[in-house]
C-alpha cells in the first residue's frame, strides 16, 4: 500500500493564498494533467472539507472520493464518503477495500494529519514559478523526515515536477 501526497507549491512554499482559494488558477497545464493521471492510477483520493469546497464540491470523476469532515454537506453526492477515521485506519480499510495506493490532495491539514501518522510513502511535488510572500503553508507542524529524490523533471514554463519517496 502507498499512500501518497500530491500538491502544487509556489516556489516559497506555500500552497494557496488563503484557505478557500483554489490552487487551479495558478498551477500550470503539466500540473493539472499530472494530477489526473495521477489520482486516476491511484482509483482513490482524500481531502479536508476545505478543499472539497474549492473544487466547487464536485466529486472527482472515476476516483472514489473520501472527504473529512465531521458533517455531510447538503450538496454532497451519496457516493462521496465523509470520514474521521485516524489515517492509519482509513489506511488499512482502503488496503483492505483492494485499494493498493491512495492519493492525499490536501489541504494543509490534512497533508500535515497523514504526515504526523506516518504513513506517506510518497511525495508528488509540482513547484511552480510563482512567490506568494503569505498564505498556507504545505504543513502546519513540526515533522521529521528524510527523503530521496526520485524524479526531478522541468518544463518550459520553468515549473518542476519532483517525487520522492519517503524514508
Ligand atoms: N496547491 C495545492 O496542491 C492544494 C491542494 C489541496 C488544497 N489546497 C488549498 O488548501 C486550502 C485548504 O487547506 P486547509 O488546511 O485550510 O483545509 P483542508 O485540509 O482542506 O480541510 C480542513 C477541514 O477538514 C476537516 N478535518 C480535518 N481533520 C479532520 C478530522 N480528523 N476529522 C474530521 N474532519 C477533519 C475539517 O472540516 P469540518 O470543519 O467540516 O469538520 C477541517 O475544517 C485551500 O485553499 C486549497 O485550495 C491546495
Amino acid at each position: 500500500m502507498t499512500p501518497f501526497i500530491i500538491v502544487a507549491l509556489s516556489t516559497d512554499g506555500y500552497i494557496a493564498r488563503d484557505s478557500s482559494a483554489p490552487s487551479t488558477v495558478w498551477t500550470s497545464k503539466e500540473d493539472k494533467k499530472r494530477f489526473v493521471e495521477i489520482t486516476k492510477r491511484a482509483r482513490v483520493v482524500v481531502m479536508g472539507q476545505n478543499t472539497w469546497k474549492t473544487f466547487g464540491g464536485r466529486a472527482l470523476k472515476d476516483r472514489l472520493n473520501i472527504i473529512y469532515s465531521l458533517e455531510r454537506l447538503p450538496d454532497m453526492a451519496p457516493e462521496v464518503e465523509i470520514t474521521s477515521k485516524p489515517p492509519a485506519d482509513l489506511i488499512a480499510e482502503l488496503a483492505s477495500r483492494g485499494f493498493t495506493e491512495v492519493a492525499i490532495c490536501g489541504g494543509s491539514q490534512i497533508y500535515t494529519m497523514f504526515m504526523q501518522a506516518g504513513v506517506v510513502k510518497r511525495l508528488y511535488l509540482t513547484i511552480e514559478p510563482v512567490l506568494f510572500g503569505d498564505g498556507i503553508r504545505l504543513f502546519k507542524a513540526p515533522l521529521d523526515y528524510k527523503l530521496k529524490l526520485i524524479d526531478d523533471q522541468k518544463t518550459e514554463g520553468g515549473t518542476r515536477l519532483v517525487e520522492y519517496e519517503v524514508i
